[in-house]
């Protein structure tokens, strides 16, 4: 038993962080032979691409994947703690599994991810919740076989979670949901704590990949015909810092960039740690998207001061500025809304940024107070009532929607590259995204999948684009 522990969360020492290469111990290679696996994942890119790793570390001990929850052996919920209604899903999941597991006592039911590492939960999980196996953390991924092979001997809820700020685990095995696109996690963790944030508490402290891991891998993919990679982090751009060896994002894209791969992205940017030199480097190398989130969450400074963000509405605007001077740039965004404390006057100033920047879209949400977080602690007198929060979010909301649109509709009639991915709903058509992040339908066949089309915008709306392929 080891239980995620807050205080030891919070922590961050200059201790070296730790190298691990990853083997698989050979008792643990069979054992699930014959059996098959479904794991559902919530929560962000870095979640989606830990799911990879869960997927490849389970077929490399012999499950195989299952695409019916009801009938696989072993169920791994891989959780996201970002605010409420992230956590009520997959107590709703678990809450199912637990009628499943009646039935089925022989099953398997693993929680991991963000959720894992709150003291809270794993509480709950222990007390409610006694028919989950297991549950691992975020920080050791790897103990996956042998968490799978204890449980086989053992009726008890087995919990293994780290707190201490977390190694860094090379050569995972992992499966990869596209065979054109991937995720290559750069940098893990996070030392921004922002006030309002849990994940400097469930991905612990910040840690970059060595340059040379990170384009050993980028080279593999490009060798396997993948035609993008997303390069992750909570915030790529400190990659490097905690490493003193001299290189940054910046070097880090002109590497990845050469190595020739169609498309580089990276995500997420703060705006605090981007450098003049970056944006230079995004804007001289072709295969570097033109495409940069760029989270403001409020316009008001009284507000970012209290989120604890170290910019101001001034510093987000002028580097702003310096990012529209890239080529064909499309810059999209995140604002929380109803922080502990926002007035009216705090809000409308969050109005006038979207007013100025006019971004190409953005995912708005409502403040949910996460337990430990320091501005949970304001929330408990927050005067703003839920209907008011809720009546700003629609404004918001309507004011990105109108600025999509008007993004969108600069594209009509003009030809763009969009890397196909998939076979839309609507008959015949296929749908893709641009290098600026748009989404395209356009008719097409199966064929294209995975290949970068030229396609002309027929029609625009908020969310997505219609066009024809260009011959
Ligand atoms: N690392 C990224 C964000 C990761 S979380 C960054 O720093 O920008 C994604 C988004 O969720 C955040 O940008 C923020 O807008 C939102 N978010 C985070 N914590 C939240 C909370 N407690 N309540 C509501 N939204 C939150
Ligand atoms: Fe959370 Fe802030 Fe870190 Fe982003 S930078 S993950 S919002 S603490
Ligand atoms: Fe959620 Fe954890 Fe990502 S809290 S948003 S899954 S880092």
């Amino acid at each position: 038993m080891e239980l995620p522990n807050l205080v030891l969360a919070r922590k961050r020492t200059s201790n070296e962080v730790k190298k691990i290469n990853y083997q698989l111990n050979e008792q643990y290679q069979n054992i699930g032979e014959n059996k098959t696996f479904y794991v559902k994942t919530y929560g962000c890119q870095m979640n989606e691409h830990d799911s990879e790793n869960i997927e490849g570390l389970l077929e490399s001990i012999g499950f195989k994947k299952n695409p019916d929850m009801e009938k696989a052996d072993i169920i791994i919920l891989n959780t996201c703690s970002i605010r409420e209604n992230a956590h009520n899903k997959a107590f709703g999941m678990l809450g199912r599994l637990k009628h499943l597991k009646e039935k089925h006592p022989e099953k398997i039911v693993a929680l991991c991810g963000c959720m894992a590492q709150e003291e809270v939960v794993v509480r709950e999980i222990l007390k409610k919740h006694k028919h989950v196996n297991f549950v691992f953390g975020t920080h050791n991924l790897y103990d996956l076989p042998r968490l799978i092979y204890e449980c086989v001997n053992s009726n008890k809820t087995n919990i293994c979670v780290k707190s201490e700020e977390g190694d860094l685990v090379e050569g995972l095995p992992v499966t990869r949901v596209s065979k054109f696109k991937a995720y290559v996690n750069i940098i893990y963790g996070c030392d921004k704590f922002c006030t309002y944030c849990i994940v400097p508490y469930t991905r612990g402290k910040q840690r970059s990949r060595k340059m040379e891991d990170i384009l050993d891998e980028v080279i593999k993919l490009k060798n396997d015909g993948y035609q993008e990679v997303t390069l992750l982090g909570q915030n790529v751009n400190a990659y490097g810092k905690d490493l003193n060896l001299g290189y940054d994002l910046a070097d880090l894209l002109i590497k990845v960039s050469e190595t020739g791969i169609p498309r580089v992205r990276f995500i997420t940017s703060h705006p605090w740690d981007f450098t003049d030199r970056m944006i230079e480097v995004i804007k001289k190398y072709d295969n570097i998207m033109p495409y940069v989130h760029l989270p403001l969450q409020s316009g008001s400074d009284r507000i970012l001061k209290l989120m604890g963000r170290r910019y101001t509405s001034s510093d987000y605007k002028q580097l702003f500025d310096k990012l529209k001077e890239i080529e064909g740039i499309s810059i999209t965004t995140d604002i929380i809304v109803g922080f502990p404390g926002e007035t009216d006057d705090d809000f409308n100033e969050t109005l006038d940024m979207v007013n100025y920047c006019k971004y190409d879209s953005a995912f708005t949400f409502i403040y949910s107070p996460r337990v430990g977080t320091p501005a949970a602690k304001l929330y408990e007198n927050d005067p703003t009532t839920l209907e008011v929060k809720e009546n700003r979010l629609y404004k918001l909301n309507e004011l990105i929607n109108n600025y999509s649109l008007e993004s969108n509709k600069k594209m009509l009639n003009k030809e763009y590259l969009v890397l196909t991915e998939g076979v839309s709903t609507k008959e015949g058509m296929m749908w893709g995204y641009t290098e600026t992040n748009k989404m395209v339908n356009f008719k097409g066949n199966e064929e294209l999948i995975g290949k970068i089309v030229k396609v002309k915008i027929l029609d625009a709306k908020s969310f997505s684009l219609d066009g024809e392929l260009v011959e």
